[in-house]
C-alpha cells in the first residue's frame, strides 16, 4: 500500500543533495572544529565557508549568523538573552498564535514577574497592528512574532511589524521558521533585529537551526562551555548539520518560486476536491490564494474527533496532523485554533494537511476520496 506523507509542516524529508554533502562527515571528515590539527582545520574551514554562504544568500554579515540546535534553541535565546541584558524592561509583546517555543518561553518569563501581551487575532489569523502599535510603551522589551503560522499557515504583514518597532524603537524578533523557500528573505531589506530558522523544515537535517543577531545587538549566552561560535554559543559545532542545512537552505533559494506554486496547485485542488464533496467544511487561516503557506491547509469538520480522522488516516498510510493538543485524557483544539475562533470550533475535529515537494497532483483524488471515506466511517 502506498505511502502518502502530508505532514510537511512538521518536518521534511532530507533533501538528497545536503546527503551527499552531509556524508563525508560521517566519515572521513570527523575532525573536531576547535583542535589545532589538520582533521580540525578542516571541519572549521567547512564551518566557516556554510557560514558565508548562507549569509550571502540572507544577505547579511556572516558574524550575525549564530548555529543552533533548532528554531526552539534559537527563540529561546533570542527573548531570553535580549531580556537578560535589558533587565529595566519587562513587557514583551506576541500574538496568541505563536509557536510554543514563543508562548512556553514568555510563558517562564510571565513566572519571574513580566508582562507579556498577547495580541488577537482575526479569524483569519492576522494580527491588528493598531493593537500592537497600542501595546507598545516605554516598559516594551521587544515584539516576538511568527512569520508563517505553522498550524493555519497566516503569513503576518512581517513589513508592516517591521516599521512599528522601528518607529517606536522597539526590536523584533522573528519566528521565520515555516518561510524559507516561500519567500526570499534579504535581510537587509527586511531589518528584522532577531530571527530564527529550522533546517529540518527546508529539507535539511534535524536538530540544527540558526539565530540571525543584527550586528550591534548585545544579547547574553543561553548556553554556556567551550567558547564556540566566537565564544556566543557554546558546544561543539553540528558539523553534520551546519553542512546538511546550509545547501538545503541553498536549494530551496533556488526554486521558491516552482516550489510555491507547486504547493498552491496541491492544497487548492485538494481542498476544492474535498470542499465540493462535503461543502460543511472549514478551512481555517487566510483564504486560498491570499496571504498563507501555500502548502498548509487546516481543515475543520463537523461532529467527528480530530484524532479519531488523523488516527483513520494513518491507517491508511496518509500521514497528516490533527489541529489539537492531545493526551489520553485531553482532547482539546490548540490555542491557534482557539485563538481564531472561540464559538464552533468545540464541535468540530480539525486535521492539518502540509505538502511538500515530492507530493503530486495526480494523487490529490485518491487523498480526497480516502478523508470523504474516513470522515464517514468515524462521525459521530
Ligand atoms: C513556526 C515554528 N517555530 C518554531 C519551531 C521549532 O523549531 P524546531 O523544531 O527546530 O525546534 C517550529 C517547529 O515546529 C515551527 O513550526
Amino acid at each position: 500500500m502506498k505511502k502518502i506523507y502530508l505532514d510537511h509542516a512538521a518536518t521534511t524529508p532530507l533533501n538528497p543533495l545536503a546527503y551527499e554533502k552531509m556524508k563525508p562527515f560521517l566519515s572521513d571528515l570527523y575532525g573536531n572544529p576547535s583542535s589545532v590539527h589538520e582533521l580540525g582545520a578542516s571541519t572549521k574551514k567547512a564551518i566557516n565557508e556554510a557560514r558565508r554562504k548562507i549569509s550571502d544568500l540572507l544577505n547579511c554579515k556572516p558574524s550575525e549568523l549564530f548555529f543552533t540546535s533548532g528554531g526552539t534553541e534559537a527563540t529561546n535565546w533570542a527573548i531570553l538573552g535580549y531580556a537578560d541584558k535589558n533587565p529595566n524592561h519587562r513587557e514583551i509583546i506576541v500574538s496568541k498564535i505563536e509557536h510554543h517555543a514563543t508562548l512556553h518561553t514568555c510563558q517562564y518569563l510571565e513566572k519571574k514577574g513580566y508582562k507579556i501581551h498577547y495580541l488577537d487575532v482575526n479569524h483569519e489569523g492576522f494580527i491588528d497592528l493598531k493593537d500592537l502599535e497600542n501595546k507598545m510603551n516605554s516598559n516594551t522589551l521587544m515584539v516576538s512574532i511568527i512569520w508563517g503560522n505553522n498550524e493555519i499557515g497566516t503569513i503576518q504583514n512581517i513589513e508592516e511589524i517591521q516599521k512599528i518597532c522601528r518607529n517606536h524603537h522597539v526590536i523584533l524578533h522573528v519566528d521565520a521558521v515555516q518561510m524559507v523557500g516561500i519567500q526570499k528573505i534579504d535581510l537587509k531589506e527586511l531589518s528584522f533585529d532577531l530571527m530564527s530558522l529550522s533546517a529540518h523544515k527546508f529539507y535539511g537535517p534535524k536538530g540544527i537551526g540558526l539565530l540571525y543577531k543584527k550586528d550591534g545587538l548585545v544579547i547574553e549566552n543561553l548556553i554556556h562551555g567551550g567558547m564556540q561560535e566566537k565564544g556566543n554559543r557554546s558546544g561543539t559545532e553540528n558539523v553534520l548539520g551546519i553542512i546538511g542545512l546550509v545547501e538545503a537552505f541553498e536549494q530551496s533559494c533556488k526554486s521558491t518560486e516552482t516550489y510555491k506554486k507547486h504547493l498552491h496547485e496541491l492544497s487548492s485542488d485538494l481542498y476544492y476536491r474535498l470542499k465540493e464533496k462535503l461543502p460543511s467544511i472549514r478551512l481555517n487561516g487566510p483564504e486560498i490564494g491570499s496571504n498563507r503557506l501555500p502548502g498548509v491547509l487546516s481543515l475543520s469538520f463537523d461532529h467527528i474527533r480530530s484524532f479519531d480522522l488523523a488516527f483513520a488516516l494513518d491507517k491508511e498510510h496518509i500521514y497528516v496532523s490533527t489541529g489539537s493538543a492531545c493526551n489520553a485524557t485531553d482532547i482539546k483544539p490548540s490555542h491557534v485554533l482557539r485563538a481564531i475562533d472561540q464559538t464552533r470550533i468545540l464541535q468540530t475535529g480539525t486535521i492539518r494537511i502540509s505538502f511538500g515537494i515530492q507530493n503530486r497532483l495526480d494523487e490529490n483524488e485518491y487523498i480526497a476520496q480516502k478523508i470523504i471515506d474516513c470522515y464517514i466511517q468515524n462521525k459521530e
